[in-house]
């Protein structure tokens, strides 16, 4: 697996600074071969403003990648560190355990009423992980208070990420991510995703849909707690829904009683040109998870939204969700999600993004007239290119040219020239981008140059050498 700087190490100019020595003796970089910035620098990232960041040096990077699918509103907003400093003063912590403060209940209702039909219950969390952690849990108790003490079973699909934690990576269906970890917690089984350009030929469109249900009586109904599915899949490169594949997975939760878990902690917030995945494919899940664009990024949060009716059983009597975080709601970043979404509703942020999706699309549809570029998939702000070696016959490059394609070509001459993006093989090999949601046709022009450029060479380099 490719991350997008993994093995884009830039050669280190004469006097290192400070800051590049303290990372490289102290610093435990997240999904990082740290041996690659031995005698490499690391990627310093200083300052930020709208769709472009700095490094050290003072170099401008567009951010395609939103830093990582979060700042959705884009970098340097003052608003939002005003919205911070001002509730520090007025109450800089309070918990969400047992007790509420002001933040935390007025983000709840506005999350409330931007969420689809009844889900109205909000739990916070301080991230993505614990989001999905916390859902998994919720499913499992849900069913155990309604008498159904065997449904503990997780569908998921294969090559999603769903996050890393122990009960994540139940969910989580990437081999290379899970097995230096097993044994993991039993339950999690998965099924196919919906990777249109590599579909068995002359299927249903829906086949992807009906295999959960396939999966669902293979493991007795009985057992089944949930399916988690992303309303775009990131990872294998931003795999879309069929049409109608939501309503017939939401058809078929029904059918037997499981949860539909819609995992939106990139599709939410305007992601796809609407507060919701959900909203732009017309489902309605039993709970959502969210994350980074509640905030922007500019503090750490997470949520599960749930449904009325999965959150009633555990209002009665002396029952509770047996499950807590101290973060869980933070009033700093319940002030800084806040301000975000009142941004949000200032600029119409989702309404700008239906607006140049077209456009955005257009531009990426130019690219797919290079003789590397297969596949063009996404929607909203959110694309992938799948590269691949003959566009003819789809045929995908062996993992030795994979490695010398992303790692050691693309992701470092990108980032040389000024663009990040996701270079990344935990399918096949995808470039994506996912830029703030402020960026336009300015930004897309400067897209189209450096990837146009980079992705012709890289087809010299790898291909035709
Ligand atoms: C769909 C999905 N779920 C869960 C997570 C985990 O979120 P976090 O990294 O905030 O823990 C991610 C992270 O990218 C994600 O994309």
């Amino acid at each position: 697996m490719a991350t997008r700087l993994e093995g884009a190490p830039q050669a280190a100019p004469a006097g290192r600074s400070e800051l590049q020595d303290l990372a490289r003796r102290h610093l435990w970089m997240h999904f990082t071969r740290m041996s690659a910035y031995a005698d490499h620098e690391i990627p310093m990232i200083v300052r930020g403003d709208g769709c472009y960041v700095y490094d050290e040096h003072g170099k401008r990077y567009l951010d395609g990648l939103s830093a990582l699918f979060c700042v959705n509103a884009g970098h340097g907003r003052a608003e939002l560190g005003e919205a911070a400093a001002q509730q520090a003063k007025e109450l800089g912590f309070y918990t969400n355990w047992t007790f509420a403060h002001p933040r935390s209940v007025e983000l709840a209702a506005k999350v409330a009423e931007l969420a689809p039909g009844d889900l109205n219950r909000v739990f916070f969390t301080s991230g993505g992980s614990e989001a999905v952690e916390s859902a998994l849990k919720l499913a499992r108790q849900y069913h155990k208070l309604r008498g159904e003490q065997l449904r503990y079973k997780v569908i998921a699909r294969r090559t999603a990420y769903h996050g890393t934690t122990f009960g994540c990576l139940m969910a989580t269906g990437i081999t290379a991510i899970r097995s230096a970890y097993e044994p993991l917690p039993m339950g999690g089984c998965h099924v196919a995703n919906t990777n249109r350009y590599r579909a068995p030929e002359g299927q249903d469109p829906l086949w992807p849909a009906e295999e959960i249900e396939q999966r669902i009586l293979f493991e007795g109904p009985e057992t089944v707690a949930c399916v988690i599915l992303e309303p775009v899949q990131n990872s294998g490169g931003c795999f879309t829904p069929p049409d109608g594949y939501f309503q017939r997975v939401r058809e078929i939760c029904d059918k037997y009683g499981v949860l539909l878990i819609s995992d939106e902690v990139i599709c939410s917030w305007g992601r796809l040109g609407y507060y919701w995945g959900a909203e732009r494919y017309d489902y309605l899940p039993d709970l959502i998870t969210t994350a980074k664009g509640i905030t922007s990024a500019y503090a750490p949060m997470g949520a599960v939204i749930a449904s009325d009716r999965v959150a009633e059983p555990f209002m009665e009597d002396r029952r509770m969700f047996s499950h807590g975080i101290t973060f869980g709601g933070h009033p700093v970043s319940a002030a800084v999600a806040l301000r975000n979404i009142q941004i949000f509703e200032d600029e119409d942020l989702c309404g700008r993004v239906r607006r140049y999706e077209p456009e955005f699309k257009a531009m990426l549809d130019r690219l797919a007239e290079l003789p590397i570029v297969g596949d063009v998939r996404g929607a909203g702000y959110f694309w992938a290119l799948e590269l691949v070696k003959d566009k003819e016959t789809k045929e995908t490059f062996p993992l030795e040219e994979r490695e010398e394609l992303l790692r050691g070509f693309l992701s470092a001459e990108l980032y040389r020239r000024g663009l990040i993006c996701r270079a990344d093989d935990r399918g096949e090999p995808v470039i994506q981008l996912s830029p703030p949601l402020i960026a336009g046709p300015e930004q897309f022009e400067e897209i189209e140059s450096v990837l146009g450029s980079v992705l012709t060479e890289a087809w010299e380099r790898v291909v035709r050498h």
